[in-house]
């Protein structure tokens, strides 16, 4: 059988990637050419058969190899499933997204090794270039997901989008959402893990995506002005945060608290005479957009998602914290609300410092190892990070026979701030005795 190794693996062996998904094409049946191979292997491999789509797959040592039958693909309008037929290998070319993922490689023993690049894709790897390998209307109406990993692709590969095919994506944008929301999301974080996520936001922008996928980013483009004073374009600034804290993690979602933790600025800003251009809570405003995005995107609506409205919620303390003196008070606090996440929490105010003033920026960060210090010695001093309070309310129900009531809710409270303004130490025996002189203050008597 005539058998191709095509597409990604390919271009990653060119760009020396290392890859461990193989897929092969074969003029005829892929379900017959994978039970064929099977059975040369030792230990033989279980072969995964999809009928419905033709293809076979199997695991063998770490890799993951598919077999597919060339063939010749047609779309209709409404949806991404096409009509397929039979076909040669140039079909199968043809029907592929970019000319750099249309590359075959031969594996017959007359031609092995050789290079099969109708579309010139070498070059456009060399010249660092997406483009499609037939008229970018038709490749991106066919299948419309195509637009994100032109994108994608462009983002990862640091490569340029040839005119024509970024054309065709503005031209073919509406056609994005006949695309599921979870094809989408899983384009759009691989842009967040890339090294430099700002490129790809800014050509989802220029190609009009944005706003049909993200309309709350898009808000934030653009200054307004009054009486000549303007703001800072808060999608740039916004991007700029995003690319300074890929360097410092890996954490997709403190990757997302960069991209959101201004998100609700369009929604807060408001000019006040003598104060300029304002953003009131526009933190908390943020926690309460973040539901609503993540719901439409089909981001996870778990802890990761609180994790991230934490972020968000908290992202402006450390730097308010860091201008003033620092007193150990409010590192308590900043500690007991932060908790494990304190140190994610520093590490996207350090990345929210984009002034172009250099020595702002050294004062700041100067600054920030201030609170860095005093978070470690208070921390290690009063363990505040993980707070439970030393004495709850059960014991004071029990102490004062009293059952759930605004006494106990008061007395707790006024333990937990008692410790966080270091009144007194976070130990059993210093809370005790202020819970006493509390309920003294009440009126409370001690039952047992
Ligand atoms: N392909 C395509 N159109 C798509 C998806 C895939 O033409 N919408 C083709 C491309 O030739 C691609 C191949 O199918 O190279 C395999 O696709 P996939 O495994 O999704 O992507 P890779 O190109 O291997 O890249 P990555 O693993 O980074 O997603």
């Amino acid at each position: 059988m005539k058998t191709y190794v095509i597409g990604g693996y390919v271009r990653d062996l060119q760009l020396k990637r290392p890859s461990k998904d193989i897929d092969i094409v074969t003029i005829g049946s892929g379900i017959d050419l994978a039970n064929e191979v099977a059975k040369s292997l030792n230990p033989r491999p279980k072969v995964s058969i999809f009928k419905n789509f033709g293809t076979a797959m199997l695991k063998y040592k770490d890799l993951e190899v598919e077999f597919v039958g060339a063939r010749k693909e047609s779309y209709q309008r409404n949806s991404r499933k096409p009509i397929v037929e039979n076909g040669t290998l140039e079909d199968d070319q043809n029907r592929r997204d970019f000319t750099i993922n249309a590359l075959a490689l031969s594996l017959n023993k007359s031609n092995f090794g050789e290079l099969l690049d109708p579309f010139n894709g070498i070059d456009d790897l060399e010249n660092k270039i997406i483009r499609t390998p037939l008229d970018p209307d038709i490749t991106f109406s066919d299948d419309p997901l195509r637009i994100m990993r032109a994108i994608r692709f462009a983002t990862q590969l640091n490569f340029g989008i040839e005119e024509e095919t970024l054309k065709a994506i503005a031209r073919n944008k509406e056609r994005i959402k006949i695309i599921s929301a979870e094809r989408v999301i899983d384009e759009l974080n691989k842009i967040m893990m890339s090294q430099k996520p700002s490129k790809g936001f800014k050509l989802l922008e220029e190609t009009g995506i944005l706003e049909i996928i993200f309309p709350e980013l898009q808000k934030m483009k653009g200054v307004e002005r009054v009486k000549g004073i303007g703001h800072k374009d808060n999608f740039y600034h916004t991007l700029e945060v995003l690319d300074r804290i890929v360097p410092n993690t890996d954490n997709l979602w403190l990757r997302w608290s960069a991209l959101l933790h201004d998100i609700a600025k369009p929604a807060t800003k408001k000019y006040i005479e003598g104060q300029g251009w304002t953003f009131h809570a526009h933190n908390f405003v943020g926690v309460k957009m973040i539901p609503k995005i993540f719901r439409r995107m089909k981001l996870p609506l778990n802890e990761k998602m609180k994790y991230v409205q934490k972020m968000v919620q908290l992202h402006m303390r450390p730097i308010v914290l860091s201008e003033d003196i620092v007193t150990d008070s409010a590192v308590r606090r900043l500690l007991f609300e932060a908790g494990d996440d304190i140190d994610d929490l520093m590490t996207l105010c350090e990345a929210d410092i984009t002034s172009k003033n250099a020595d702002k920026v050294k004062r700041y960060m100067k600054n920030f190892k201030v609170v860095r210090q005093k978070l470690k010695e208070i921390e290690e001093k009063d363990a505040v990070r993980n707070f439970q309070p030393p004495v709850d309310g059960e014991l004071i129900m029990k102490i004062f026979d009293l059952t759930p009531c605004r006494e106990v809710g008061l007395i707790k409270d006024a333990i937990k701030d008692a410790i966080l303004d270091g009144e007194i130490h976070n130990n059993y025996d210093e809370a005790f005795a202020f819970m006493m002189k509390k309920a003294e203050e009440l009126g409370l008597e001690r039952k047992v």
